[in-house]
């Protein structure tokens, strides 16, 4: 499977790299961003939504666990759901607070800390990993599925710009 890896320099390649991602989306995507306690996996989400036209302020989803957005792809309207399991005590509570049964095969899900319900979750199709490094960070993007190769094939990133 193909992978692609980046050093991001500042908060603004994070924001672009955000915003690449963001003209790769398809429905059903599930992404899982991996990375220690502000390694910017909100700050790249946010990006990414903003990118895909959402007009708003995106919260990170700490307390809630997840935030739902509704983002246009092609002129079809697809469920985008923010999670962020790092606060999650039990799995069950991903089941409890009806999770499942939103996972509709063409909801986008973009997931912090995907460790938390491990196999109660979708499996990505990409996997995202942000690692500090100094100031800076690494980002490596592996492709988990046929349709995240596809994606990956499709991002337009280059770092330096
Ligand atoms: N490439 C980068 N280089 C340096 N700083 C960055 C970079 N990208 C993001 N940051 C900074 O890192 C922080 C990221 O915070 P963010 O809330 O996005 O982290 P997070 O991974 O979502 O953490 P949590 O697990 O707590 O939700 C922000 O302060 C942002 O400015
Ligand atoms: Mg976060």
């Amino acid at each position: 499977m193909p992978s692609f890896t980046a050093l991001l320099v500042d908060e603004a390649a994070t924001l672009a790299l955000g915003q690449a991602l963001a003209h790769i989306l398809q429905p059903g995507l599930v992404l899982h961003l991996h990375g220690e306690l502000g390694a910017g996996k909100t700050c790249l989400t946010r990006a990414l939504l903003h990118a895909a036209g959402y007009v708003g302020r995106v919260k990170s989803p700490t307390y809630t666990l997840m935030e739902p957005y509704t983002i246009s792809l092609k002129g079809q309207s697809i469920a985008l759901l923010h999670f962020d399991l790092y606060r999650m005590g039990n799995p069950r509570e991903f089941i409890e607070a009806g999770f499942r049964d939103q996972l509709d095969g063409s909801a986008i899900c973009i997931i912090e800390w995907p460790e938390q319900a491990a196999n109660l979750l979708p499996p990505p199709d990409l996997d995202l990993t942000l690692t500090v490094t100094g100031n800076s960070r690494e980002v490596e993007l592996l492709a988990k599925s046929e349709q995240g190769k596809a994606c990956l094939h499709q991002l337009q990133f280059n770092p330096h710009h």
